[in-house]
């Protein structure tokens, strides 16, 4: 399994970021453990509907607050109170911020060093986001947001689980600037294709005849940050916003998540609509199908043997790079990298003109 390092990305093993760790539909009272980034957490909904992302194991002796499902205070409905868990070994009680505030038993005040990491986590898109920086500070940018979302017009559909994928996220980044592979894999050549950077954004512009569809495909894609792909799309009479999302479980393993949110023509979309949505979802997932058949069976590119058409494919990793290193030296990437990358045979005069 090649790593951060392999591809000598940078001084980090994990990127910085907001990624998606579960939907929001799967969190609640009943402590989740998950592991991301090499590390353990729970994650767990407040009594007063807070999201809180702790470090998993105990302070005291190490017990994982989100297993141990058969102690009593668990069982008994008891591990939860207020926006606060209690360990279910001894039952020392984290409030959200990760603080120590109550230890059954002790006279006097709790230490303050008792305490956990406590993640910023948000809710958007029925995904919950955590905020991942290997230096802890706060974030620098927000989650990716979309009006479509909370429009009735738009049918939201749930997300398809793809599992983990034993190769780096690097090799699903480098997809953005691959503009030679939309012929091979997806059977659309590309007509016009371009790249764009803005800071922690990452666009990528392309279209072509999709034969057998027998319609124009325009596809419209960012990356808001290393791990959340949104990508706008319109085939014939059809919008979809398509949403691939991954997070590193392991230097070198990731996990991804898969929606597509689709157009309607009314305000009041029923089972038509959403049937419509749900296979217009397979047939979208059907395409990221082709990337990840491909994905799950390759080497490692930790060098590419890049021509010179494809020279955004090295613009795209240096992008990414900024992700694992101190973010002091982002803005310095930003100056750098910042504009337009059409591919010199497939450069259109607007391309964010299209949709
Ligand atoms: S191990 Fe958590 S309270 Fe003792
Ligand atoms: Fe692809």
């Amino acid at each position: 399994m090649a790593t951060s390092i392999d591809y000598k990305l940078g001084a980090f093993a994990f990127p910085r970021g907001w990624f998606m760790i579960a939907e929001a539909s799967e969190v609640g009272r009943d402590p989740l453990a998950l592991h991301f980034f090499g590390k353990d957490f729970v994650l767990f909904r407040g009594e007063s509907g807070r999201l809180v992302l702790l470090d998993a194991y105990c302070v005291h002796m190490g017990a994982h607050l989100g297993r141990g499902k058969s102690s009593s205070i668990v069982v008994q409905g008891q591990q939860i109170e207020g926006d606060s868990i209690r360990c279910p070994y001894h039952a020392w009680r984290y409030d959200a911020n990760g603080q120590v505030d109550e230890i059954p038993n002790l006279p006097g005040p709790c230490p303050k060093s008792a305490k956990l990491h406590s993640y910023p986590v948000q809710e958007v898109l029925g995904a919950v986001m955590m905020w991942h920086d290997t230096e802890f500070g706060e974030p620098d940018f927000a989650p990716p947001a979309l009006v479509e979302w909370d429009d009735p017009r738009w049918v939201n559909g749930t997300y398809d689980h793809l599992g983990v994928i034993p190769i780096h996220s690097q090799e699903l980044l480098d997809n953005m600037a691959d503009s030679n592979h939309f012929g091979p894999v997806h059977g659309v050549p590309p007509d016009y294709f371009s790249n764009e950077f803005r800071d922690h954004l990452y666009v990528q512009y392309q279209g072509g005849f999709r034969l057998e569809y027998n319609a124009y495909l325009r596809t419209s894609t960012f990356y808001t940050g290393p791990g959340l792909l949104i990508s706008r799309q319109q085939i014939g009479e059809i919008h979809s916003i398509e949403f691939i999302f991954h997070t590193p479980l392991d230097d070198g393993s990731v996990k991804v998540w898969h929606n597509v949110v689709m157009r309607t023509d009314t305000d009041t979309p029923g089972d038509a609509e959403r049937a419509a949505q749900r296979e217009n979802q397979n047939a979208v997932l059907a395409a990221f199908a082709q990337d990840f058949d491909i994905w799950s069976s390759k080497a490692p590119a930790t060098t590419i043997m890049v021509l010179k058409h494809e020279r955004n494919l090295l613009l795209a990793r240096a992008w990414y790079r900024q992700f694992f290193n101190p973010r002091e030296n982002a803005a310095a990437v930003h100056a750098e990298l910042n504009g337009k990358y059409p591919v010199a045979h497939l450069a259109a005069p607007d391309e964010s003109a299209y949709i």
